[in-house]
């Protein structure tokens, strides 16, 4: 019909009635859906028809997480030295950010805000007996969440060692990049 025009209160239903049909469509478009397969799901079209394939050969097992492996003997440090070593590296990578390097409460964390632990110098923690800081180191304590789950006992008596070794060389004794 020429010369008819739609009133102005169907214009906008009329126009967007087919974008709102478009974009409906735009929903099944094949790519939020893929065909998978689940474990022991038949598969005709791999080796043995299983979905589930052992691993190809010379997979090499990757060791389950610290946490969830029972502690070895053969895994614990054999020296002193050794022991200390470690202490030092599981330290610096779970204890540092908040202690700081020389154990003295300014790490970085807190220097960001975080509020700030005592400092491992203070006489009342050089007096405190191992079992009060393996316990802490576990179980968290404060605003200090727990480490029991990522620091496995071994690892836990061997941070204690170098905290003592810390106390021992005083604050800001120890070297270092991290010292400040
Ligand atoms: C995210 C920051 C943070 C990290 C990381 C952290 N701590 Fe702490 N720690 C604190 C804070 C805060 C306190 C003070 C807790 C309180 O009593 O409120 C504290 C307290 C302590 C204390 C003193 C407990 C007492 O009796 O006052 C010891 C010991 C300690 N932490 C050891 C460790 C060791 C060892 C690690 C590494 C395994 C570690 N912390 C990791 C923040 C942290």
């Amino acid at each position: 019909m020429r010369g008819a025009s739609l009133p102005p209160a169907l214009l906008l239903p009329t126009l967007l009635l087919p974008a709102l049909l478009l974009v409906a469509a735009c929903r099944d478009d094949g790519l939020a859906r893929q065909p998978k397969a689940t474990a022991y799901e038949a598969a005709e079209a791999l080796p043995r028809q299983a979905a589930a394939q052992p691993p190809p050969a010379h997979t090499v097992a990757r060791p389950a997480p610290a946490g969830l492996r029972p502690a070895s003997p053969a895994a614990a440090p054999r020296s002193g030295a050794e022991l200390l070593a470690r202490g030092r590296e599981r330290f610096a990578i779970f204890c540092l950010p908040c202690h700081g390097a020389d154990g003295g409460g300014g790490g970085e964390v807190v220097r960001r805000g975080f509020p700030a632990p005592p400092s491992l110098h203070s006489a009342r923690l050089r007096a405190a007996p191992a079992a009060h800081i393996l316990r802490v180191i576990a179980e968290g304590q404060g605003a200090m969440y727990p480490y029991g789950a990522r620091v496995p006992p071994a690892d836990r008596r061997a941070i204690l060692a170098y905290i003592r070794a810390l106390q021992l060389a005083g604050p800001a004794a120890a070297g270092g990049e991290e010292a400040r």
